[in-house]
């Protein structure tokens, strides 16, 4: 596997190639990492991936400089799923100057659910992705619904930008106990991550009722947080929305048995985790 960091390099290096699968990551690398880069490599050759941590998607008071760096390790587990290129730009390759030019995504889009409690996030991640579109030229690139509102946001960017890559979606990969994997879960200490399985419980109970045909939507919405607060964690949202575009479905939208999905943020003692299931 080539390590490279400069966008000259990395271009000299993908000179030619036309089938680039694209993997994007900030590092801390786990099995739903991974199981992208099997994906990639099923829809494409060479697979390239990269780590950066996108100072630019981290508000001021998120956890940006103690985000977990293991780059080590990272490479090793990338050179067992026989990736072709890493690409790890410093902070001075991707943004030698200030990033000006930003890509904003739709208010309905951008400004909803996690976009909410994080101003700014989608709009880091948007114009970060964009650059290493630009810079990579994959014909497709691999997403996972892990971050949900991120692979629709992407979609939706490629779209409108008819960006010549194909973006895929990789199922949420999650521990024994239904914990979705995440960088962030190494926050954790014994007793939450114990405790941690129990939002995808609930997301599960949510999906269950709204199977079952409840209505009120709302009242489920809010019975599932009124759990969460009761086993001491702190909900951000838990939110039944339509899958084709995150908006509140409407009775009309229930009727029709349009497709939906549920999705939550909570915070557990210092850690903020977020899942979300198709219902
Ligand atoms: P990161 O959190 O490192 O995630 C990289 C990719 O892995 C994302 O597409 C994410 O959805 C996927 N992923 C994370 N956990 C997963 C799991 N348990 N199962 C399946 N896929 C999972 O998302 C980002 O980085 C950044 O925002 C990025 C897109 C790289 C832009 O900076």
């Amino acid at each position: 596997m080539k390590i490279i960091s400069s966008i000259e390099e990395l271009r000299d290096q993908l000179r030619g190639q036309l089938r680039t699968a694209f993997v994007p990551t900030m590092g801390n690398l786990h099995e739903g990492h991974l199981s992208l880069m099997r994906l990639a490599r099923r829809h494409g050759d060479p697979v390239v991936a990269s780590i950066f941590v996108n100072r630019l998607q981290f508000g001021p008071n998120e956890d940006f400089d103690k985000y977990p760096r293991t780059f080590q390790a990272d490479v090793e587990k990338l050179e067992k799923e026989g990736v072709y290129v890493l690409f790890a730009p410093t902070e001075k390759d991707l943004y030698p100057e200030p990033q000006e030019y930003r890509v904003q995504p739709p208010n309905d889009l951008g400004d909803i659910l996690e976009g909410e409690f994080r101003p700014g996030f989608f709009n880091g991640v948007s114009t970060v992705v964009l650059k290493l579109f630009s810079c990579v030229q994959p014909r497709v690139a691999v997403f996972g619904k892990k971050d949900y509102q991120q692979l629709m946001i992407i979609r939706n960017m490629a779209k409108q930008f008819a960006l010549p890559t194909e973006i895929i979606a990789a199922e949420t990969w999650r521990a024994e106990d239904g914990l979705a994997l995440s960088s962030r879960n190494g926050y954790l200490n014994a007793v939450e991550r114990a405790e941690a399985p129990i939002l995808y419980q609930t997301l599960n109970r949510v999906a269950e009722q709204v199977r079952n045909g409840a209505t009120d939507l709302q009242a489920i919405e809010q019975e599932a947080m009124h759990h969460l607060r009761s086993r001491s964690w702190n909900p951000d949202y838990v939110a039944i929305r339509k899958r084709s575009n995150l908006q509140i479905p409407s009775n009309e939208s229930l009727a029709n048995k349009e497709e939906l999905v549920v999705l939550s943020a909570a915070k557990l003692g210092n850690t903020r985790l977020i899942d979300n299931l198709e219902i």
